[in-house]
C-alpha cells in the first residue's frame, strides 16, 4: 500500500522515478508525486494516476537525486496537496512515507502550538517538519531523532537540501528494498520497481535505516549503530513484471494458472507414498501427528481460500480447521495452542493484519507456517517455516494465481497431515492424480472464455448479484462475489444455499440473478431443491456444475467446468467467476487492474 521509489546517482532522476512508479501504481493509486535535489529541492505531486505528474512535470526538473511515491490515502482525501512528497515549511526536506502515524494528531498539535503552518491533512507531513527542526550535525541523525517521535508503521525516504548527496531510509513495518546498480543506487518498497535496473538487492528489517549514495548504501539501527548488509543477486525474470501482449495484468495472470499451477506442485508430489512432499514445513512425522487443530489466517481472498484449504484440512486430515480474518483475529485475544497449527497465507508477505496476527500468535508461543508468495517478505520470514506459492509476480489487485496456487498449497498440506493420520495410501494417491490433472483441466476452464464473455456482459447490467454455494462450496461463492463487487463495482454477496430461505430469498427478484455453485457431490439433491425455489421467485440463475449433473427443468444458463476428485473441485469452480468479473468489469469500461478505493497490498491496519 502506497509505493515508494528513490534514486541517486548519474542520471537524470525524475525519468527514472516515473518509471518505477508507475510499476507500483497497484500498491496505491490516488495521487503520485516526486521530489528531486538539483540546484535545490524541487517537488511535484498531484491527484490522480502516474501518468498524470508525468505529463505535467514543471519543466527542468532536474536533479540526480530524488525520491517518489504513489498514495492510497489514509489521513486526507486524495488531493494534490496531501500527496507525497510532504515538505517542510522552507521547502528543504522532502519525506514520502508508506504507513500511518499513529500520534500523528498529538504531533501536529505540538507543531501548530510551536507555529507552524501545516500544509496538509496527512500524518506523513509531520515528519518533514520534525527532520527539519532538528539541528543535529547528520541528515541521518535528524531522521533518527524525529522517528524517535513517532509512533506507528513507516517506510520512509528523506531528501534534505543540505545534504544532497544522499537519501536517507528507514523502515518499521512497511517494506524498504535497495537495488544496487553502477554508480548509482535505487530503492523502492517492491522488488518489481528495481529489476529494469538491478537485480543485486538488500532487503532492510523492521528497526533498521539506510543511507544511500551515488557509490554506495550503509545501514544502521535507529541508534545509529552499524549493522552489516550484503546486497545479494535475486533470480527474477524482469519481464515477469511485464503485462507483456496482454491488456491488463489481470488477463496475464489469469491465463498463467495452468503453468503457475505446475510450478506449485513441482518436486512436491509424492506419488509412491501418496503424500505432499513439503520440505519448508520443517516438521518431521511425530510433529505433525501431533497437530490436533488448524487455524487459517488471511484477508480479502487469502481468507476466502483459507476457508476451502480448511475443508481440506478437515476432510483429508479429520483435523478441525478453520479459517479467520486476520484482521479480525487479533483483537479478540486468542486463545493460542500448542498443539494448533496456525496458518498465514498471504500473496504479497507484507499485508499488515495477517503480518501481525503472525506475531501475536508466535509472541504466545504458538507454532506458524506461511502460504506466502513473495519470497522473502515480512510474513515468509516471520513464520516458522511455510510453503512458498511460485505463483511469479502478481500486479492486478484482483488476486487469481496466487490464490489458485494457495488452494494447491492448502491441498498439499492436508495431504501431508492426512498421509500421517487416517487417510489411506489409495486416497492419497487419488488425491495425488487428481492434483497432476488440474493445470490442464483449469486451461480447458479458461479456454471456454467466450462463453463466459456473453454471460458477463449480461450480468454486467445487475445491480445486485447472490452468489451461493453449501459446505466447499460457499468459500467458492464468497471469492467470486468477491471478485464480482471488487472490479465490477456492482453489489455482489454471498451466501450458504442453504440460508437463502432464512432471509436473502426477500431480495431475488428478476433484477437480481443469483450465480449457484451445484458441483456433482453428496449436496447435488439438495443445491438443486434451492435453484428451484429461486426460479419460482423469478429470480435468474447462472449455475457453476458439472456436466453429469442434472438440474432438471430449472431455468438457468449453465457453466460446465471439468470434474476432478469432489476435495479438489472448488478451485476447478472458482475460475469461471474470475473470467465473468474480468469481462463484466471489462464491459462496463472499469480500471480492472487498479479498482477504486483499493490497492493489491494492504499495509495499513
Ligand atoms: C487486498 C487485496 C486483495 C487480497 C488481500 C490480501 O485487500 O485487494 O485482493 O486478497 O489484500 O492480500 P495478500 O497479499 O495478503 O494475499
Amino acid at each position: 500500500m502506497c509505493g515508494i521509489v528513490g534514486y541517486i546517482g548519474t542520471q537524470q532522476a525524475a525519468p527514472l522515478l516515473l518509471e518505477g512508479l508507475a510499476r507500483l501504481e497497484h500498491r496505491g493509486y490516488d495521487s503520485a508525486g516526486l521530489a528531486v535535489l538539483g540546484s535545490g529541492l524541487r517537488v511535484a505531486k498531484k491527484a490522480g494516476r502516474v501518468r498524470d505528474l508525468g505529463a505535467d512535470l514543471p519543466k527542468r526538473f532536474t536533479g540526480k537525486a530524488g525520491i517518489g511515491h504513489t498514495r492510497w490515502a489514509t489521513h486526507g482525501p486524495a488531493n494534490d496537496v496531501n500527496a507525497h512528497p510532504h515538505v517542510d515549511a522552507k521547502g528543504d526536506v522532502a519525506v514520502v512515507h508508506n504507513g500511518i502515524i499513529d500520534n500523528a494528531a498529538t504531533l501536529r498539535q505540538q507543531l501548530t502550538d510551536d507555529g507552524v503552518d501545516l500544509a496538509s491533512d496527512t500524518d506523513t507531513e509531520v515528519l518533514a517538519h520534525l527532520v527539519a527542526r532538528s539541528t543535529a550535525d547528520t541528515l541521518e541523525e535528524r531522521v533518527a531523532e524525529a522517528l524517535a517521535a513517532i509512533e506507528g508503521t513507516y517506510g520512509i525516504a528523506v531528501l534534505h537540501a543540505d545534504f544532497p548527496d544522499r537519501i536517507v531510509v528507514a523502515r518499521n513495518g512497511s517494506p524498504l528494498i535497495i537495488g544496487v546498480g553502477d554508480k548509482e543506487m535505487h530503492v523502492a518498497s517492491d522488488l518489481g520497481a528495481l529489476v529494469r535496473y538491478t537485480t543485486t538487492v538488500a532487503h532492510l528489517d523492521d528497526g533498521e535505516m539506510a543511507t544511500l549514495t551515488a557509490t554506495g548504501f550503509t545501514t544502521y539501527r535507529q541508534d545509529l549503530t552499524r549493522i552489516a548488509r550484503e546486497a545479494t543477486e535475486v533470480d527474477v525474470d524482469p519481464s515477469s513484471y511485464d503485462a507483456g501482449e496482454h491488456d491488463s495484468f489481470m488477463r496475464k495472470e489469469m491465463l498463467e494458472q495452468p503453468s503457475a499451477a505446475e510450478r506449485v506442485l513441482r518436486g512436491r508430489l509424492d506419488e509412491r507414498f501418496g503424500t505432499g512432499h513439503l520440505g519448508g514445513l520443517d516438521m518431521d512425522a511425530r510433529e505433525t501427528r501431533a497437530i490436533k487443530r488448524v487455524k487459517i489466517l488471511g484477508c480479502g481472498s487469502a481468507y476466502y481460500v483459507g476457508q476451502m484449504g480448511a475443508s481440506l484440512v478437515e476432510e483429508l486430515a479429520r483435523i478441525p480447521a478453520d479459517a479467520e480474518a486476520a484482521s479480525e483475529f487479533r483483537y479478540r485475544n486468542p486463545v493460542i495452542e500448542p498443539d494448533t497449527l496456525y496458518v498465514a497465507v498471504s500473496q504479497s508477505g507484507e499485508t499488515i493484519d495477517t503480518l501481525l496476527a503472525v506475531q501475536e500468535i508466535r509472541r504466545k508461543g504458538g507454532r506458524v507456517i506461511g502460504l506466502v508468495n513473495v519470497v522473502g517478505s515480512a510474513i515468509a520470514r516471520e513464520c516458522d517455516g511455510g510453503i512458498y506459492l511460485h505463483a511469479g509476480p502478481e500486479v492486478a489487485v484482483a488476486s487469481t494465481k496466487a490464490l489458485t496456487n494457495m488452494f494447491l498449497g492448502f491441498a498439499l498440506l492436508a495431504l501431508q497431515l492426512g498421509r500421517v493420520r487416517d487417510l489411506s495410501i489409495a486416497d492419497g494417491k487419488r488425491l495425488i492424480a487428481g492434483l497432476s490433472r488440474l493445470p490442464e483441466q483449469i486451461q480447458e476452464v479458461l479456454d471456454g472464455e467466450d462463453a463466459l464473455a456473453d454471460l458477463a456482459t449480461d450480468l454486467a447490467d445487475a445491480e445486485s448479484l447472490f452468489f451461493v454455494g453449501r459446505v466447499r462450496g460457499f468459500p467458492v461463492a464468497r471469492e467470486g462475489a468477491q471478485k464480482f463487487k471488487e472490479i465490477s463495482y456492482r453489489h455482489a454477496e454471498a451466501y450458504q444455499t442453504s440460508e437463502l430461505k432464512h432471509g436473502p430469498l426477500a431480495l431475488i427478484s428478476p433484477e437480481v440473478p443469483t450465480i449457484a455453485i451445484v458441483p456433482a457431490d453428496e449436496l447435488t439433491d439438495r443445491n438443486v431443491g434451492a435453484l428451484h425455489e429461486i426460479a419460482a421467485r423469478g429470480g435468474p440463475l447462472v449455475v457453476v456444475t458439472h456436466a453429469d449433473v442434472d438440474l432438471g427443468e430449472v431455468p438457468c444458463r449453465r457453466i460446465d467446468v471439468p470434474r476432478n476428485e469432489r476435495e479438489l473441485d472448488p478451485i476447478l469452480l472458482t475460475i469461471p467467476l474470475q473470467l465473468l468479473a474480468f469481462h463484466a468489469a471489462q464491459v462496463l469500461g472499469h480500471d480492472i487492474d487498479k479498482p477504486r478505493n483499493l490497492a493489491k497490498s494492504v499495509t495499513v491496519e
